[in-house]
């Protein structure tokens, strides 16, 4: 697969981000929880300075819980970072982001200066559903297709909180192949710049260690296959993604298995752990 860093891009944003930044009181950083470490933006972590930054863990639903309370623990390690586990569409829990960024900034007159907050992250994260879901309304569009997110810059939330966009697009920063697979295989890499084969193999052949259990159980399958090719080959003549002559498409069965973790129905599953860094 292509790994690419999009330099041009990440120069624009830098820029940008760097030019709001000194109107910000608090960072929310919405990562996904299933991968947390790769999903980070290193360029934020490198513009914020010592500013209060929430870490959230945004997709818990689909994630294995044990991990995501590991993770929790791992990021409130570091000073002046809180960490939040969720799902951008409970209303309950996406609040908390709001009392916490208030609690972050103690002694503040509210009324007369709201506490700016940027909420930032990678495409596909779940922004723009963390967004919708606070302010109770669609002011801003989710598609499950990274990197289509359009909303508005500010947003007045009339309790003493006003929401700042991320100027420009944080692309994820595709440091090895094992991330960058693994963040295909979330959905945070457009379609059309992966492989599905090459992909699901290797994100099946990673889950194969960790999961074997939930892909036997959702592709009644009675072996456990021996790699990520077999897992794909399984899958294929299970649900019927062959082609003529009786050979499994792999293509189809790749899109079928990507698609079916994406949408967390094999199971909740984490795609990183903490002590792995
Ligand atoms: P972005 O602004 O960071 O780019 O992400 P966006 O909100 O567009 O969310 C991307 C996809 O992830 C959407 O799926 C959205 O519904 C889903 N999503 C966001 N947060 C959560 C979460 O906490 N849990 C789960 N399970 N899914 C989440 P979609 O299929 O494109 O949209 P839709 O069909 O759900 O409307």
């Amino acid at each position: 697969m292509d790994i690419n860093w999009f330099p041009g891009h990440m120069h624009k944003a830098r820029q940008a981000i760097a030019r709001v930044m000194p109107s910000i009181d608090v960072v929310v950083e919405v990562l996904d929880a299933r991968l947390p470490l790769s999903s980070q933006n290193p360029l934020l972590h490198e513009l914020k300075g010592d500013r209060p930054c929430i870490r959230v863990l945004n997709k818990a639903d689909m994630a294995d819980p044990r991990i995501t309370t590991e993770w929790i623990g791992y990021f409130q390690r570091e000073k002046g970072v809180k960490a939040l586990a969720m799902c951008a569409k409970n209303k309950k829990e996406a609040m908390k982001i709001i009392g916490l960024c208030k609690k972050m900034t103690p002694k503040r007159d509210y009324l007369f200066k709201p506490v700016r907050v940027m909420m930032a992250g990678i495409p596909n994260v779940g922004k723009s559903t963390l967004i919708n879901t606070i302010v109770g309304r669609e002011i801003t569009k989710a598609a499950n297709q990274a990197a289509i997110t359009r909303k508005p810059k500010h947003i007045d939330l009339k309790n003493g909180v006003v929401l700042s966009d991320t100027p420009g697009i944080l692309w994820p920063k595709l440091q090895d192949k094992h991330g960058a697979f693994l963040l295909a295989a979330s959905g945070a890499i457009r379609d059309t710049a992966m492989s599905y084969p090459e992909v699901a193999m290797y994100t099946g052949n990673h889950l194969l260690g960790r999961y074997p259990d939930l892909l036997m159980q959702r592709y009644k399958l009675k072996e456990l296959p021996a790699d990520g090719l077999a897992l794909l080959e399984a899958i294929g003549r299970k649900r019927g993604c062959l082609v003529r002559g009786g050979e499994v498409d792999l293509h189809k069965a790749a899109e079928l298995f990507l698609r079916e973790l994406k949408n967390g129905v094999i199971g909740h599953i984490s795609l990183e752990r903490p002590q792995e860094r």
